[in-house]
């Protein structure tokens, strides 16, 4: 159901219909808390979608790698960054690839972000994966749109999705500093729970 076709199906609609909507669709907020606190080094944006948050980083002097399946969003996010100017188009690398089995370079970034991703090859692995190219001292940045509301027991549009957990990215990420770890309701009530998990690499 969240495949590499059905994504390319979802974004080439979403495209199609309102592709002026997806452009200008703000950066995620969570990211910007984060981003407020560190000075701009090299980035990961692990799934990036249409690519709102790899070009604010970007726009605001991050080098990033933005990774994600569908080639429909990666050409999006790629023209988006042409767009804004050649100096920010030219501080990304869009990289085509699968979340379930690519492994970023070791210890290479200074923030990895993973924003509303389903995790098809199972939390603590994808977690773990993914910490794996934060650089000592570097920080990573996880949100997941959780399937049930903790407060109501409720089904939320997420229901059924493999999407990270604050317990499952606790338990993954053992020897590093958890900032944050948290579910916090989306702003418009009914519409959702996320999980936000911000952590440092001590070693
Ligand atoms: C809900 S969107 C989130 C996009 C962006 N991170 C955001 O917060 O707006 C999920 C994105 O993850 C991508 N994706 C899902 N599973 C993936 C996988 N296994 N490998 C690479 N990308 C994946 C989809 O193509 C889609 O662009």
């Amino acid at each position: 159901m969240f495949d590499r076709d059905s994504w390319e199906r979802r974004w080439a609609r979403a495209l199609r219909e309102h592709a002026d909507v997806v452009t200008k669709r703000p950066p995620n907020g969570y990211l910007l808390e984060v981003a407020e606190d560190l000075r701009p080094g090299l980035a990961l944006d692990a799934g990036c979608g249409h690519g709102a948050e790899t070009l604010w980083l970007a726009a605001h002097g991050w080098r990033v790698t933005a990774v994600d399946f569908a080639a429909t969003a990666l050409d999006h996010a790629r023209s988006s960054a042409e767009a804004v100017g050649t100096d920010v188009a030219g501080r990304v690398d869009w990289v085509q690839g699968d979340l379930a089995v690519w492994t970023p370079p070791p210890a290479r970034f200074d923030l990895v972000t993973c924003l509303y991703v389903h995790m098809a090859a199972g939390v603590t692995e994808t977690v773990r994966r993914l910490a794996s190219g934060v650089a000592p001292g570097g920080t990573l940045l996880l949100a997941g749109h959780r399937p049930v509301d903790p407060s109501t027991g409720d089904a939320t549009a997420a229901a059924g999705q493999v999407q990270v957990s604050v317990d499952e990215a606790r338990a993954a990420l053992d020897g590093w500093e958890v900032l944050v770890g948290e579910d916090r309701p989306r702003a418009a009530p009914g519409t959702g729970v996320d999980a936000v998990v911000r952590a440092r690499r001590l070693t």
